[in-house]
């Protein structure tokens, strides 16, 4: 946990992600990345309050020469990273809204929630092998989605997100499998966050108990629970929140 690297930390789980390995003393560095400074406010003030600690960055993860520019930028300062996790995703984009039917497929909304949910961890991982081959334990982590699972899925919709997210699983079992050989210290993982109270999750939070919609510090707290148990062994597996494995 000495250096760390946040992928998505404008807002949400990644912004969360961002506070508390800040206010983790085990960990040294943490590099975050944002798109836009107009949603990245709540990231950008801590990075003023935590200057020798969180260093920002800004990358669109559609672009495969930003993620270079951007990890070119994180090897100028160490040799190495210890627990990478891309927080990545989207559901709904102004007029992009999960599909209810097969009626409202469309092949442009497809592609976009392949380049956003699901390519960018895999470019993430061809960029990143480098900072990620040493000696120490190592965590390369993604969040995916329960509802990416083929094998869970019973209720049928949000085609391209469920689609997405699938395809995100089997890059990162398949990347786990590479690393394997090549990063043989870092654990490479797929995990469900739960539902939790995000701008990605908001407009569909009316049918959602509250005993189940997780705050984001709830979220993050029992995910890295999850990530500090993890062991070799756990190399290419989707974890929920509880640490329970899913099936893919
Ligand atoms: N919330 C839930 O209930 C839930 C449940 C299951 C899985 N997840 C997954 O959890 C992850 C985090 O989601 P969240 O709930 O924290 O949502 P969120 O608050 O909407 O955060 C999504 C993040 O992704 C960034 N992003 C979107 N498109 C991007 C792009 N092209 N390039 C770079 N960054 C981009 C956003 O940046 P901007 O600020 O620039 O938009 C934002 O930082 C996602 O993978 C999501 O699928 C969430």
């Amino acid at each position: 946990m000495k250096h760390t690297f946040v992928i998505g930390a404008s807002q949400g789980i990644g912004l969360e992600f961002v506070r508390q390995l800040l206010n983790n003393p085990e960990v040294e560095l943490v590099f975050a990345t944002y798109r836009n400074k107009e949603t990245a406010t709540g990231l950008l003030n801590l990075a003023a309050q935590f200057p020798q600690k969180l260093i920002t960055l800004s990358m669109d993860i559609t672009q495969e020469d930003e993620i270079e520019k951007t990890i070119q930028q994180i090897k100028e300062q160490v040799k190495e990273l210890h627990f990478v996790i891309n927080c990545v995703g989207i559901l709904h984009e102004g007029d992009l809204q999960p599909e209810k039917s097969l009626r409202q497929i469309n092949a442009q909304q497809l592609l976009r929630y392949f380049e956003v949910n699901s390519i960018g961890t895999a470019l993430l991982a061809k960029h990143l092998m480098p900072l990620l081959r040493h000696r120490s334990r190592a965590i390369f982590a993604t969040i995916s989605a329960k509802i990416g699972s083929i094998g869970d899925n019973r209720l049928g919709g949000w085609y391209g997100y469920r689609a997405s997210k699938a395809a995100l699983n089997m890059f990162i079992r398949t990347t786990a499998i590479e690393y394997s050989r090549r990063c043989p210290k870092t654990i490479v993982v797929a995990l469900h966050p739960g539902t939790t109270d995000t701008k990605l999750s908001e407009p569909f939070q009316k049918n959602v108990p509250p005993e189940k919609l997780f705050s984001t510090e709830k979220t993050v707290s029992q995910l890295l629970t999850v990530i500090h148990n993890l062991v070799p062994e756990h190399n290419g597996e989707f974890f929920s929140w509880d640490g329970s494995f899913l099936p893919w």
